[in-house]
């Protein structure tokens, strides 16, 4: 049995793809009655290491000696100091608060972001805000004007929710760039990340201040140096949107909003909007700066869609991933997240040959609305090129597009809203490219 011996891959299915199972790895490879001389070479090709067969005699310092104290608050260990947002000015040093900063989505595991590594879009920097000074406003088409301070809101009732945020602006460089760029996935695709909200249903405090029978929008205004400022329609108001106050259990991060944010499930990021001082009730769209000089999306006819809120269906492979190598042909578990801003996942398909087969990854857990979810697939690479797709399908029968049909119906320098289907390139070598199919 050699390590490309596609029955000794099979066999030991289970095992590698529970790689800390080390006993099962043992039992398999009993059970198949494989030979001491040959099972050097099978362990070599699979991701596990050996079991020891001896008692260690030597211990590591760290081992024998007493450990660190305690810390008020923990940080990730020094050794994946890696694992950190790429961070892209859109003006460099001049405006050093404006642009963003992505999610390594290709070092993360399950769907939770930590909050550190939430993706940051900014329009002018993140407001220093004083938490005792902060007031949110309800006024136009109401019947009661209210002002609430932070310490009124933290009263309402709340509730918890993971949903995901994605900016509209996310995968752009995929779309605008003539040659793909070889970046990681997440300094291609992370401007996309997913947390356990808790906040105030809003729908609780309009009720409060009482709308007028001409309500029809939302103003919802930032109280940061740019003002960003988004138009939303009363009828999402009043379905699921919430003041967020807590992220993943803690207070919302200063780059996430603090003291308080929009949540809007499943719409473009910049409508969540941060640091929200005001939520003005109007008759008609207000057509802020950002919803018209940003934020509008032209298409190849000379029109353009405006009001695009809906965050389209959408899926990445995040392991295996541009930039990383395969050491070795063998099994491997493919690793990926998928959303949709219309509701639940219903499918996540892969293939490996450009889009030719396909067959169906396995969900990690269920698929909840407006949330990422996990998928995973075994893949046994044969050491030849290959081309690995994801494609998602979401419970209103949207699927993931090709990237030729997001070019043929946007124009040329069209960038919002690309949900197309990522490839990534095997090569012979086990490196993997971000490709264009
Ligand atoms: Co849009």
């Amino acid at each position: 049995m050699t390590r490309s011996d596609p029955k000794s891959v099979i066999q030991n299915n289970e095992a590698a793809i529970n790689p800390h199972n080390q006993s099962n790895e043992r039992r398999n490879f009993l059970r198949g009655g494989v030979k001491a001389a040959s099972l050097v070479a099978v362990a070599s090709a699979s991701p596990m290491v050996q079991a020891q067969e001896s008692v260690q005699k030597d211990f590591p310092a760290w081992s024998i000696t007493p450990g660190k104290g305690f810390s008020e608050y923990g940080q990730p260990s020094t050794f994946e100091f890696n694992t950190k947002r790429t961070i892209a000015k859109a003006y460099g040093d001049l405006a050093p608060g404006t642009g963003s900063t992505r999610t390594p989505i290709e070092k993360l595991e399950g769907i939770i972001t930590p909050s550190g590594l939430h993706f940051e879009r900014s329009h002018n920097g993140s407001p220093a805000i004083i938490p005792k000074e902060y007031v949110l406003t309800i006024h136009g088409l109401v019947k009661q004007a209210l002002n609430f301070s932070i310490e009124n809101l933290l009263r309402y009732p709340l509730k918890t929710r993971t949903y995901f945020i994605e900016c509209a602006g996310n995968s752009a460089q995929n779309i605008l760039a003539p040659q793909p760029v070889q970046a990681t996935a997440g300094s291609l695709h992370g401007l996309i990340s997913c947390s356990d909200w808790t906040g105030i249903p809003l729908s609780i405090l309009l009720e409060e201040a009482g709308l007028d029978s001409k309500a029809k929008w939302v103003l919802a205004e930032g109280a940061d140096a740019a003002a960003m400022s988004r138009s939303v329609p009363l009828e999402k108001i009043l379905d699921d949107a919430m003041i967020a106050l807590y992220q993943n259990g803690e207070r919302l991060r200063p780059e996430q909003g603090y003291p308080a944010r929009l949540l809007l499930p499943g719409w473009e990021g910049n409508m969540n909007v941060k640091w929200l001082r005001g939520l003005k009730v109007t008759s008609t769209p207000t057509h802020t700066k950002d919803e018209t000089s940003k934020y509008t999306d032209p298409m190849s006819n000379g029109m353009a869609r405006q009001f695009t809120f809906e965050m389209g269906v959408k899926s990445i492979i995040t392991n295996p991933s541009a930039t990383m190598k395969l050491p070795i042909p063998g099994l491997y578990q493919i690793s990926g997240i998928a959303w949709s801003g219309a509701g639940r996942i219903l499918r996540v398909e892969i293939s490996s040959d450009g889009g030719k087969n396909w067959f169906n990854a396995t969900l990690d857990g269920e698929s909840q609305p407006h949330s990422l979810v996990r998928f995973r697939a075994p893949w046994n690479w044969k050491g030849s090129p290959a081309f690995l797709q994801s494609r998602a399908t979401d419970e209103k029968g949207h699927v993931q597009p090709t990237r030729a049909v997001y070019k043929a119906n946007n124009s040329v320098d069209g960038r919002y809203h690309n949900n197309t289907i990522v490839t990534w390139a095997v090569e012979t070598d086990g490196s993997v490219k971000n490709a264009y199919l």
